[in-house]
């Protein structure tokens, strides 16, 4: 067997990787990666990992979303705040309906590389290389823009230090504080029913805070009342990025991807001899594995042999992502390998990749009705096996765009052209994600009865 190093991906076959037209350039740049501070440090990475083995034994539910692609032109202060205050809204709905405590990863600190499905694009007759994210080339439909620029991923560096350093300000600078309940809910959000439902919950809170601080517990006595713990993740895609950032750690020896707390691997690059597999099972952070409907029980074993060889509970996380329907089919046998194998896991549950579909008006979007519905198939599985449905994956903003259709305040096809932002997929909008939170809640509340 040949021997792990942070660049040994680089003898094995690799999907999805732009051609940079200057080599000495790409160099340059990658050293000079390779001397930047980490933005995450080892020992968070591990304490991640120890909460995620809560979540595989059923102990806590595991929330992660954010952008399906950060942007360098979206980037704004207002952006991370609201998707952080829109992700700790859900999460404070799961643990109080849900009655568990909620793991919170954003995708975000990073999330610049997309894998796509062609490698190129035509529009008016024109072709030009596709868009693959802001780390490598630009949106626009230029044949410059396309270019894939090494210098870009200086700019994604700084631009996630900024991101890390703002999301822990509202970690554990006071935003996170529970007391703050009512204000995370967002200017924009709709005076109907789901904020109703939201202010309700959020007034019980606060009278429980009262009598809680009656009894002396308060935010200044109790960490936990005033502070949060907040991990980032992205796809551990752009392996020349990915290799600067891989250090080893001064307190234990072993190898950390420190871009990010956690990192997954996508479904388009999962080959169990490929890069990006090789790559991801010599790091030591969480890592995420998506499953879409091609995977196959005896392949998820295997790369589950091959990324997790020790079993270590909390590393692996399968994120599976079907499609609505499909996971009746696809899931069940899966859930049943892994239990054979007696394989320790986290299944989380990505409703979005599995469901976009194409509008007549020619938009990219996702029916809300689908995402749901997948989602509550997704615990119905896990019932059924007597396992767990540990978490969920998601992209979704604080922001209030229109980019998936449906949800309680009715997106239509001919809405999507109001604000439709994103840089790559649809994303759910701060309504549409509360109103899978309590979805989530009521579902919990039932697998735990
Ligand atoms: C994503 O999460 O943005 C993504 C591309 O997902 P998948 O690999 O599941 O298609
Ligand atoms: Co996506």
């Amino acid at each position: 067997m040949s021997i792990w190093t942070p660049s040994s991906w680089r003898d094995l076959p690799i999907l999805q990787q732009p051609t940079y037209p200057d080599a000495a350039d790409l160099k340059r740049i990658t050293s000079e990666l390779k001397n930047y501070p980490p933005l995450v440090f080892a020992g968070e990475a591990r304490t991640l990992t120890s909460q995620l083995a809560k979540v595989s034994r059923g102990e806590a539910f595991l929330l992660q979303g954010g952008d399906c692609a950060e942007s360098f032109s979206e980037f704004h202060a207002d952006n991370i705040r609201d998707t952080f205050k829109a992700l700790m809204q859900m999460s404070v709905v799961m643990t109080f309906a849900g009655g568990l405590p909620v793991v919170k990863v954003g995708r975000l600190g990073g999330q610049f590389a997309k894998p796509r499905s062609s490698n190129d694009e035509t529009i008016d007759g024109v072709t030009l290389d596709s868009y693959r994210g802001d780390i490598i080339n630009g949106i626009d439909f230029t044949s410059e823009a396309r270019v894939p620029d090494p210098q870009r991923m200086i700019q994604a560096y700084n631009q996630a230090a900024a991101t890390g350093n703002l999301l822990r300000a509202f970690a554990s600078g006071g935003l996170a504080d529970l007391h703050q309940v009512h204000k995370w809910n967002l200017d924009f959000a709709h005076q109907g029913e789901l904020t109703k439902k939201y202010e309700t919950l959020a007034h019980q809170i606060e009278q429980s805070l009262q009598f809680m601080e009656a009894c002396g517990v308060t935010s200044k006595t109790y960490r936990t009342l005033r502070e949060t713990d907040f991990y980032t993740s992205h796809e551990a895609l752009l392996l020349e990025y990915e290799e600067a950032f891989t250090r080893q750690d001064s307190i234990t020896g072993e190898w950390y991807d420190v871009s990010s707390h956690m990192l997954w691997i996508g479904d388009r690059t999962r080959q169990l001899d490929g890069a990006h597999v090789e790559f991801l099972s010599g790091v030591n952070n969480p890592i995420g594995l998506k499953a879409g409907p091609s995977m196959e029980p005896d392949d998820l074993i295997r790369l589950i042999d091959k990324i997790n060889p020790d079993n270590i509970e909390g590393r692996m996380n399968i994120i599976v992502r079907m499609g609505a329907n499909k996971v009746g089919d696809g899931m069940p046998d899966l859930i049943k390998a892994v239990e054979r194998e007696g394989k320790k896991v986290v299944w989380s549950c990505d409703p979005m990749h599995g469901n976009t579909i194409k509008a007549s008006n020619g938009y990219k979007t996702r029916p809300v009705d689908a995402i749901l519905t997948e989602m509550k198939q997704f615990f119905q599985v896990h019932k059924a096996e007597g396992t767990h449905a540990g978490g969920v994956h998601l992209e979704m903003t604080g922001k209030n765009v229109t980019e998936c259709i449906g949800g309680v305040f009715q997106i239509t096809e001919e809405d999507l052209s109001s604000r439709y932002h994103t840089h790559c997929d649809p994303r759910l909008n701060a309504d549409q994600a509360l109103e899978l939170a309590f979805l989530i809640s009521d579902s919990l509340k039932e697998a735990r009865s």
